[in-house]
């Protein structure tokens, strides 16, 4: 069952198309891996999904509901209502540097949702275990390393209890040897079947782990299929180049 999709999807920015005619489905429980050259929209595509950005025309369907159908918009009620369902983990994590780890998963649910502090301090509890940091609850960011500054700001994403996880180049700001303890925590969510989308340069996460991979390139989908086909029989010249510098 498609639990995102997405029809003709066109977006500018002055002059410059981003995004040109963009069509995917997103099935639950499915990790797609978003892989293209950098400037070919794919920030773009996943910010109109969490309504970073407005589209200009098309349509994107979140479990059932419109967040945009053709070019239109609901009231922003609506609007907030849809996005929520979707969690967005960011290439440069964005915590709150002035809360500490704790405060940064709670902060979201108290103020947003307007939980218990009780009910969030079990929640923030538990993921934090989840993602081996629970001795770091009380440290602040800065005196974090990126590789665990990621891993909070992807339990931060899971406090609000997505559908849907996004994320756009979560390992592209860290050191070579801190990417392996996100994309095992990523790989840990897919295994217990969230449904993801991530932009990534990771060539062997998208191979191993994705189950549907889409290239863009220029604002445009050039093709979509599963690792298997994309990665061993491209049916594109763009995607062979594409593959051929990626996974040197
Ligand atoms: N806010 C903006 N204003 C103008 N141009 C933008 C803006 N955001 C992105 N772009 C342009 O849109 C194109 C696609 O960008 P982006 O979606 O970030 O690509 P990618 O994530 O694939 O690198 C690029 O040419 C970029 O310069
Ligand atoms: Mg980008």
């Amino acid at each position: 069952m498609a639990i995102i999709q997405v029809s003709n999807l066109k977006k500018s920015f002055g002059r410059l198309d981003v995004l040109k005619q963009i069509t995917f489905n997103v099935n639950k429980n499915d990790v797609v891996a978003v892989i293209g050259p950098s400037g070919s929209g794919k920030s773009t595509m996943l910010r109109s999904l969490v309504h970073l950005e407005q589209i200009d025309a098309g349509s994107i369907c979140v479990s059932g509901e419109y967040l945009v159908k053709e070019g239109i918009y609901p009231k922003l009620q609506d609007i907030k209502q849809i996005t929520a369902k979707m969690g967005m983990v960011f290439q440069h994590f964005n915590l709150f540097p002035h809360l500490t780890v704790q405060e940064n998963l709670e902060i979201a649910p108290r103020l947003v949702k307007k939980e218990s502090a009780s009910g969030t301090r079990q929640r923030s509890t538990e993921l934090l275990e989840k993602i081996g940091l629970a001795n770091k609850a009380k440290a602040y960011p800065a005196n974090l390393s990126g590789g665990q500054k990621q891993r909070v700001a992807i339990a931060r994403a899971l406090m609000m209890n997505p559908e849907i996880l996004l994320f756009d180049e979560p390992t592209s700001a860290l050191d070579p040897e801190l990417t392996g303890e996100v994309l095992q925590v990523m790989k840990d969510l897919a295994e217990e079947h969230m449904t993801m989308i991530v932009v990534t340069h990771e060539m062997g996460f998208a191979q191993e782990v994705a189950n549907q991979v889409i290239f863009m390139d220029d604002g445009e989908i050039i093709e979509s299929g599963h690792p298997s086909e994309i990665f061993t029989k491209p049916r594109f010249e763009r995607t062979k180049a594409f593959l051929n510098r990626s996974l040197k």
